[in-house]
Order: C-alpha cells, then structure tokens, then sequence
C-alpha cells in the first residue's frame, strides 16, 4: 500500500517536472497544424498580410497594437511564436499589462521609448530605448511601454515564445470587471469612492 502511495507520488512529481522544463507551447507531432475545415494548404496559409496596412500610414491617433498571434494568423497554432506591432503616438503609453504565457522581446524601430516591468521582488527595471534597441519583459511580468516624446511617434516589434501569449492589461482587469467595490477599496487601502473613479474611467463610452 505505502509502495503503491509512493509510485503515485512520484509519478505526480515526475509530471510535474516535465511540465516546468516545457518552457513553450505544447510540442505538437506534425510538421504543422491545419484548421479543421481544411484539408490542404499552400503558401498563403503560411503567410499574414494584416500588417500590410501598416506601409505608408500615419500614425494613429491612439496608441495601437496589431497582433499576428493564432487567432489572426492560425498557421501560427503549435509553433510557440507570435509577433505584435506596436504604435504609439507622441506621449502615449501601453498601459500595464502581463503575458501569462510568454516573455516579450521588443525591438524598436522608430522614435524613443521608455520601458519598465517589476519582478517578483517588486524590483522596478526600467530603461530609456533607442531605435534599434531589443528589451526583454520577463515572461508573466508587469510591464509597461511609454512614449514621453511631446512629437516623434514610436514603432516597435515584439516578438513573443507562445502562439498566444494572453494579454492582461491590469487597469482592465481590476477596473473594468465587476470586483466588487468594497474588495477593491480594501485591497488598495481607499474608499470606494475612490475606486468607482477608477471604473468610470474605464467604463465604455456612450
Ligand atoms: C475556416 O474557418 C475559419 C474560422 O474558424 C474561417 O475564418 C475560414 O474562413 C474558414 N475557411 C474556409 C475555407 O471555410
Ligand atoms: C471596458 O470593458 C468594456 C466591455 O468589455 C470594453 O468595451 C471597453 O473597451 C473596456 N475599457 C477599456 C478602457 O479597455
């Protein structure tokens, strides 16, 4: 019975180890991943033009990001990769947010940018970028993307290890969710009042 006990114990620990060294996506056992109302593909299933929008534009009046993960580009299901496109106008930011699945690895391209993400620790890393410049946002940190610049817009690539990294933008989730006023009050060590501030500047415009 203990011998038995023990096994099961060790095959969960062994499972458990197996699922910390998978660092990505699940590993699939086919070269790729076709869509279930497919059967045969040719090049253009491996090909994303929704970016192609970007050639020539001016830049947005708000801060904007165009993703290339499965969901708009499902050849990307089982290849652990994804990218992001971001655009920020002059003195724009990319609120606080998480990837739970991925780390994110920037690449700007144009203008200047100041970046920042808190470990574990509650340690605050932040840097001034430059075109030309990579950054790497730990994977499941807090981080944000700033543009201080009163003119020069900014464009950046991230590059991100999951198909789908997830994206939990913090002022969402704790202000544009129904937690209750009260938890959020206590949680932040203010009144309510306070915190329906919060939500009503996060609320859908009418
Ligand atoms: C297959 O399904 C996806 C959505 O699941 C759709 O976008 C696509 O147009 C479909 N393709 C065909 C050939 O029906
Ligand atoms: C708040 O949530 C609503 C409903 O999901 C959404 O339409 C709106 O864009 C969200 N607000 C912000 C600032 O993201």
């Amino acid at each position: 019975m203990a011998y038995s006990r023990n096994l099961f114990f060790l095959a969960v620990a062994s499972m458990a180890i197996v699922q910390m060294t998978m660092a990505g996506d699940p590993d699939i056992l086919t070269d790729f991943v076709l869509p279930a109302n497919l059967t045969t593909v040719d090049g253009n299933f491996f090909t994303f033009t929704g970016m192609r929008v970007l050639v020539g534009a001016p830049p947005p009046p708000a801060f904007k990001v165009l993703k290339a993960s499965m969901a708009e580009f499902p050849a990307l299901n089982g290849q652990s990769v994804s990218y992001a496109v971001l655009l920020y106008p002059a003195g724009t930011v990319n609120p606080v947010h998480t990837h739970p699945r991925s780390a994110e690895l920037l690449f700007l391209a144009e203008g200047n940018l100041e970046v920042g993400f808190v470990d574990t620790t509650n340690k605050l890393f932040t840097q001034t970028l430059q075109p030309g410049d990579l950054f790497v946002f730990p994977k499941g940190l807090v981080h944000f993307q700033y543009n201080a610049d009163a003119k020069v817009p900014a464009l950046a690539i991230s590059a991100f290890g999951s198909s789908n990294a997830g994206t939990v933008s913090l002022p969402n989730t704790l202000f544009n969710t129904s937690i209750d006023d009260n938890v959020l009050a206590l949680s932040f060590k203010t009144d309510v009042v306070t915190i329906q501030k919060l939500k009503a500047g996060l609320a859908p415009k009418n």
